[in-house]
């Protein structure tokens, strides 16, 4: 637990502890909001603005020293100008600990403030911690730990009392841990992660939650006929697997909801085989499986009163003598008949029989998808959205509005029956590509869509978020490697819906 608590404080230049974060707006008249505190640091902050060289542009950051004030260091975040939301806060969070991290400071007192254009205080809270909490990650494997400085406690100051901010640090530190652990399922190499390792990974970290855990192995894939997770599986020694896990904080008789993830442990394209560049980055291709186990592994943390069904296909998609091949025709698990054009477009095929199983299985009155579908997605939106893709009008609408509040961007495109003409196939019901380079991910999409008979279902391609890109996402609290994108919005989505 990274944020501890919420004290009041009369003086914030009476403060203890390695560093003392602050958010400043711009223009904001820094005497009247700072003054005691400026004067502790012999009016360095409000020069900060005189002099003009620092902007207080949102998540700018300045560092003042103070050696013989108590918190020693003051670090300034900017807040820009204008309408202050639930992001402004949550960068705030993630930029005072990326630079309390840079300076090896060890407990940060972090000022919390609640802008007027933002509702409740606890909205305020929630967002600070969570940037905090977020940026406080790292990927590494590296002999010595030193490069990965961490904040080891930081706990938020106010002027103001907050009723119930205990629950409130309580959720973000759930939150933070299912981030935690779909980056780390995302970050870690094929060397380590494979559909094996995966769910033995999986199964050690849920250790003591309550949930049901279903690993369907090659065997049972075959009786079920789930052809799709198969074919991609067959070039890789090791197995494909189909993990289902099973959180039933609703108990019977209420509504399942279901997420599946793309879990391709590593894609270097099968038989039509991706450039070195290409495959570079191609580790990251589990990361939909990763965030969909992460929010799992949340809901059953924070207990939430729903029933939910994580879908996770597990495969590595890779060249060899056993590799499905070019114009194999496989019938899938619904029993529509796919001709594949490329063996590249992977992930539709194993998401298909992972969405007709649970559609089937689990009735459920909402199904999302995440996964690292198409590149065609980046060429769209580059790293700044995910796409969204549904057959249901209000489910669309929802997610669009908790992306707002979540900070994990999505942006919705049509699925008009005209893509549809694209995947028809001479000798099968559909084929698992369209034409080079025309509307990819809404063509991607439209194949699922075959798979989901009549479920709410959306789909959202996070092939330009899942991990921090050359443009993005760029944000103070994703430090470099998977973002766990998405994560959040989902048990947002999940908490709303509690009985
Ligand atoms: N995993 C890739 C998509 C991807 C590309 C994710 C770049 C993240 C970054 C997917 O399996 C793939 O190879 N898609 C192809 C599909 C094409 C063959 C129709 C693509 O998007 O180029
Ligand atoms: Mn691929
Ligand atoms: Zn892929």
């Amino acid at each position: 637990m990274l944020v501890t608590r919420y004290d009041v404080v009369e003086r914030l230049e009476g403060v203890e502890a390695d560093a003392l974060a602050v958010l400043v707006f711009k223009g904001e008249d820094i005497k009247e909001v700072f003054g005691g505190l400026d004067a502790v640091v012999g009016n360095a902050l409000s020069s900060l603005s005189e002099l003009g060289s620092f902007t207080f542009d949102e998540g700018k950051v300045e560092v003042i020293y103070a050696p013989s004030a108590p918190f020693k260091r003051l670090i300034v975040v900017g807040g820009g100008e204008g309408k202050a939301t639930t992001e402004t806060l949550r960068v705030y969070g993630g930029a005072a600990v990326t630079k309390a991290r840079e300076l090896g400071v060890k407990r940060l007192a972090i000022h919390f403030r609640c802008p007027d254009s933002v509702d409740t205080p606890h909205k305020c809270l929630e967002a600070v911690a969570e940037g905090a909490s977020l940026a406080n990650y790292s990927w590494s494997r590296k002999s010595s730990s030193s490069d990965a400085k961490r904040v080891e406690e930081a706990f938020l100051v106010g002027s103001e009392p907050i009723e119930g901010w205990e629950d409130v640090l309580r959720v973000v530190d759930a939150v933070a841990d299912a981030c935690r652990l779909g980056r780390d399922l995302a970050n870690a190499p094929a060397s380590e992660i494979n559909p094996a390792t995966f769910v033995e990974r999986v199964k050690e970290e849920f250790k003591g939650l309550p949930v049901k855990m279903e690993v369907l192995e090659e065997d049972e894939l075959r009786k079920l006929g789930m052809n799709g997770i198969l074919a991609v599986g067959k070039g890789s020694e090791v197995r494909p697997r189909l993990l289902i896990i099973e959180y039933k904080g609703a108990g019977d008789g209420n509504p399942w909801y279901v997420v599946v993830g793309k879990g391709v442990c590593f894609d270097a394209g099968g038989l039509d085989i991706k450039p070195a560049s290409s495959m570079l980055e191609m580790k990251y291709d589990k990361s939909g499986a990763a965030y969909a186990v992460a929010v799992a592994y949340g809901a059953a943390k924070l207990g939430l009163k729903v029933n939910l069904a994580v879908l996770a296909p597990l495969v590595e998609n890779l060249p060899s003598g056993k590799s499905y091949k070019p114009l194999d025709v496989i019938k899938m698990y619904n029993g529509l008949t796919v001709e594949v054009a490329n063996t590249d477009a992977e992930g539709r095929l194993i998401l298909a029989d992972a969405l007709a199983y649970a559609a089937e299985k689990y009735r459920p009155a909402a199904m999302v998808d995440l996964a690292t579908l198409t590149g065609g997605v980046i060429v769209a939106l580059g790293n700044h959205a995910a796409g969204l893709f549904s057959n249901d009008e209000e489910l669309k609408e929802e997610l669009l509005r908790l992306s707002e509040d979540t900070g994990e961007r999505l942006w919705p495109f049509p699925l008009w029956r005209e893509y549809y003409e694209d995947i028809k196939s001479d000798v099968a019901d559909v084929k698992n590509i369209g034409y080079p380079r025309v509307a990819s991910s809404i063509i991607g999409a439209a194949f699922l869509s075959k798979f989901v008979g009549d479920v709410k279902w959306a789909h959202i391609d996070i092939a330009g978020t899942a991990w921090t890109q050359q443009e993005g996402p760029k944000k103070p609290y994703y430090p470099k490697g998977a973002t766990a994108y998405c994560v959040r919005l989902l048990l947002k989505f999940l908490a709303e819906r509690e009985e």
